[in-house]
């Protein structure tokens, strides 16, 4: 099995390679082997790889995540009912219509505020995806509850702590919670692992993780085709990570 790497790796000792060049190069890298078992989604590892994002959402919509590892998770966790209360483009919706699966969704585009618990349905469902904003580094709604419009770290988290307890809420005794999110490099306030972040908040809200994180790597992010004045470390992946109630 095969993946496509950093292309500066690969041309680490060839350091003459003009950068640009070097991009549209792919290269590959050998994948650990899987142990085989009993999972219904032999793919479903910790490293999500696959590039091709899947006829799911708008790959326009700022922020789309391709659907393939929605699909793979859903197949995983046989989920019968669906939540996405920050459903962007609509991927999610769209996986769930192709495997039958019911699914409600909303978003602050729409009115809906995901921290708001009163805005959460009563109803109680085996699996909750969320795709948050990572903070600022995409700006969605036009609208101060969005989470991307909060000020501060500070403020993101406390409304981020509000949407986790909201999602833990809906679940159902067996539920599960996949959130997807990415850590963040802000223009003032540096690093910052929202992974480490998400993690606390579930925790908190009375959740364990129960299984891996699943690294998905950043195929198509337009963050890739951009050239920096500065030096840094590019991050190439996000992190999905999967709840359930203690
Ligand atoms: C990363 S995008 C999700 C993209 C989606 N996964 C897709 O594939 O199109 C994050 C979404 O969260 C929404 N959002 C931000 N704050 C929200 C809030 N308080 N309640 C509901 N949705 C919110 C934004 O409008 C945006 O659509």
């Amino acid at each position: 099995m095969t993946i496509t790497v950093n292309p500066f790796f690969a041309a680490k000792r060839d350091i003459r390679t003009p950068a640009r060049q070097l991009l549209d190069q792919p290269r590959y890298a050998k994948l650990p082997r899987a142990p085989v078992n009993r999972s219904p989604v032999p793919r479903l590892t910790s490293l999500y790889h696959f590039d091709r994002a899947g006829e799911y959402g708008d790959r326009r919509y700022p922020g789309n995540c391709g659907g393939a590892l929605i699909r793979d998770l859903l197949l995983y966790f046989d989920a019968r009912s669906v939540f996405d209360p920050m459903a962007g483009s609509g991927t999610c919706r769209h996986v769930c219509d192709e495997l039958a699966i019911s699914c409600v969704s909303g978003d602050i585009q729409g009115g809906f505020d995901a921290a708001d618990p009163s805005a959460i349905p009563a109803d109680r469902f085996d699996f909750v995806w969320i795709h948050p904003p990572y903070w600022r580094q995409k700006l969605y709604a036009a609208d101060a509850r969005d989470l991307s419009r909060a000020p501060t770290l500070d403020a993101f988290l406390e409304r981020y702590a509000a949407v986790i307890c909201n999602c833990a809420n809906a679940l159902t005794r067996n539920g599960k919670l996949a959130v997807l999110m990415g850590d963040y490099c802000d223009r003032d306030a540096g690093f910052v692992s929202l992974v480490y972040h998400t993690k606390r908040l579930a925790f908190d809200a009375g959740l364990r993780q129960c299984c891996t994180d699943i690294i998905r790597f950043s195929h198509g992010a337009s963050s890739s085709r951009k050239v920096y004045r500065s030096s840094f470390i590019p991050g190439l992946h996000d992190v999905c990570m999967v709840f359930e109630r203690k």
